[in-house]
């Protein structure tokens, strides 16, 4: 795959390129610019040129290519059962803290984090229990003390990015196996967001939350999707993998009547990534690294008043300028051309968030304007 093609995305109601003006290098939402494996564009070719659109129902096949999957990856054997189909992985974050909670009960997360973690827990009338994130030697760590202090009786969740976004950590199978501990000392259940589980940058390996501990499997939520790994967002596909029968009857009972049957498009891109995609996934990673690496070097040797920590995992980089000298940074990207996302939006104002999954020349670009509005 040639990821230095630039694709044109303008006119196609992207939400990335249509939110900003068209001069506008648009390096926020989490979707990267890139084709999707070859073997996706043509089953999803083939099952337009079909024409009847009716309802779907998931196929064995593509139930048994992600058990397969998964296994292969992480080692993790999943059953069948266990899965429980989504329109969207935050579709499942609402329904975890629904599921989990009585109402009035209190939701943790570890700030910044994805929006939705912020907002889920309000949204099923929760309440929300922020943790920051600390640093040692210019890594990002678990606040495990800070939880300690924090948790209270009428905690019942912790929401957990692994990996993180924004903060690009790779949550290894010892700190996951704190975390599930602390679940279980506490009665928590862990909702496990593991999106970005395949977009390793380093050679680290992705320990699944279920898998961290021998005893993580009744009380962990996992969530996944292809939609990050293979470029399918817009596909609209996700699912939840939870062993525990009660509590996957109690995340289901909170989606009843709610929750649409995937797409037939969704359910055929999803089978041919998980199938076929990996030659693509190896291609992809070599080139986000080349990105990151750049976004790195440059941020070192450009912007000095600016922070960035290295990025394990994910296409996004976090970028701290709370010492620059400069009032609003967001819009001064802006204004010289390059859209971030506002660490606000992350629980983190003096931050903000670089998408850099798209073409090296895009980059470029938007390095070179990044230079003009920060430097
Ligand atoms: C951690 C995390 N979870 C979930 C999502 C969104 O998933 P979906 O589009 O399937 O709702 C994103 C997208 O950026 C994400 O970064």
């Amino acid at each position: 795959m040639d990821f230095d093609q630039a694709v044109a995305r303008a006119g196609t109601d992207s939400l990335k390129w249509g939110h900003y003006p068209a001069d506008v290098i648009p390096l926020w939402v989490a979707d990267m610019d890139f084709l999707s494996p070859p073997a996706v564009v043509d089953a999803v070719r083939a099952r337009a040129e079909h024409g009847v659109f009716g309802y779907s129902i998931v196929p064995e096949s593509l139930v048994q290519a992600i058990v397969t999957y998964v296994e292969r990856r992480y080692g993790w054997r999943i059953e069948a059962e266990w899965l429980v189909w989504l329109p969207s992985l935050v579709t499942g974050i609402d329904l975890a803290c629904g599921a989990s909670a009585a109402p009035g009960g209190d939701v943790m997360t570890i700030t910044p984090v994805y929006p939705p973690f912020l907002r889920a827990p309000a949204t099923q009338g929760r309440g929300l229990l922020t943790v920051p994130a600390t640093q040692a030697d210019g890594r990002w760590q678990l606040p495990l003390a800070a939880m300690e202090e924090a948790v209270t009786p009428e905690t019942r969740v912790l929401l957990f990015c692994h990996p993180h976004n924004p903060l690009g950590r790779v949550w290894d199978a010892r700190e996951v196996a704190v975390v599930v501990d602390f679940c279980r000392r506490h009665r928590l259940v862990l909702c496990s967001d593991e999106i970005h589980c395949d977009l390793l940058l380093d050679p680290l390996g992705h320990t699944p939350a279920a898998v961290a501990a021998d005893d993580a499997a009744d009380l962990v939520i996992t969530l996944m999707s292809p939609s990050k790994t293979f470029n399918l967002p817009g596909l609209n596909f996700a699912f939840a993998i939870i062993a525990d029968p009660e509590l996957r009857m109690r995340f289901t009972a909170a989606g009843r009547g709610l929750l649409p049957y995937p797409g037939c498009f969704a359910l055929t891109a999803a089978e041919a990534a998980y199938r076929e995609g990996g030659p693509w996934l190896t291609e992809l990673l070599e080139y986000l690294r080349g990105n990151r690496d750049l976004v790195q070097r440059f941020v070192a040797e450009s912007l000095p008043a600016v922070g960035m920590t290295h990025v394990e995992a994910t296409y996004l980089a976090w970028l701290d300028v709370r010492e620059l000298d400069v009032p609003d940074p967001m819009q001064a990207c802006l204004d010289a051309g390059v859209a971030l996302s506002p660490g606000a939006a992350f629980g983190d104002p003096g931050f903000l968030r670089l998408n850099f999954g798209c073409s090296r020349g895009t980059l470029q670009e938007a390095l070179r304007r990044l230079q003009a509005a920060l430097a």
